[in-house]
């Protein structure tokens, strides 16, 4: 079975929640998941993952920094053509998820875009969201 791994990290709970709903999508589409918060989270995890998607929030314009430098260590491995997502909570502005999406492409990624961004907390609607980007991931990997 194919592998997705899930990544993110979160301030107060929103993009967790976002994750959960990605790995519940991917799940349902017969993906395994390996899902971690980015401090636990080592490049090794995406390495032997088949496709990986990245969450962080937005804070001050920008990405968490434990997340950024998490995809910045990813700079060593060899990623081109592995499929990825990024995708964030975010309250105004919601850079997190867009800055992720460059850093990835740059790697020669197969990144989906738009990344998926929720504002605040997700509710049903945004959690769906969630769950479909976790199947489209899961029917990327299939193509
Ligand atoms: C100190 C602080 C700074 C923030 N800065 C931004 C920002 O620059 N742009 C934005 O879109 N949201 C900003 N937010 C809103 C958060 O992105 C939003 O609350 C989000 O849901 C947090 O996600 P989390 O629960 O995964 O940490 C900020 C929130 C706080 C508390």
């Amino acid at each position: 079975m194919a592998t997705l791994a899930i990544i993110y990290g979160t301030g107060f709970g929103n993009t967790g929640i976002m994750a959960k709903a990605i790995e519940e999508g991917a799940k349902g589409a017969g993906m395994d998941v390996l899902m971690k918060k980015v401090d636990e989270a080592s490049p090794a995890d995406v390495e032997g993952a088949d496709a990986v998607a990245i969450g962080s929030p937005t804070y001050r314009g920008a990405g968490m920094p434990t997340v950024i430098r998490f995809v910045e260590g990813l700079a060593k491995l060899s990623l081109k053509g592995k499929v990825a997502a990024a995708f964030g909570s975010y309250g105004w502005s919601g850079e997190a998820a867009q800055v992720i999406t460059k850093m990835l492409k740059g790697y020669g990624m197969d990144v989906i875009e738009p990344p998926l961004r929720i504002k605040r907390m997700p509710e049903a609607a945004g959690k769906e969201e969630c769950r479909k980007l976790g199947k489209m991931i899961a029917e990327r990997v299939k193509k």
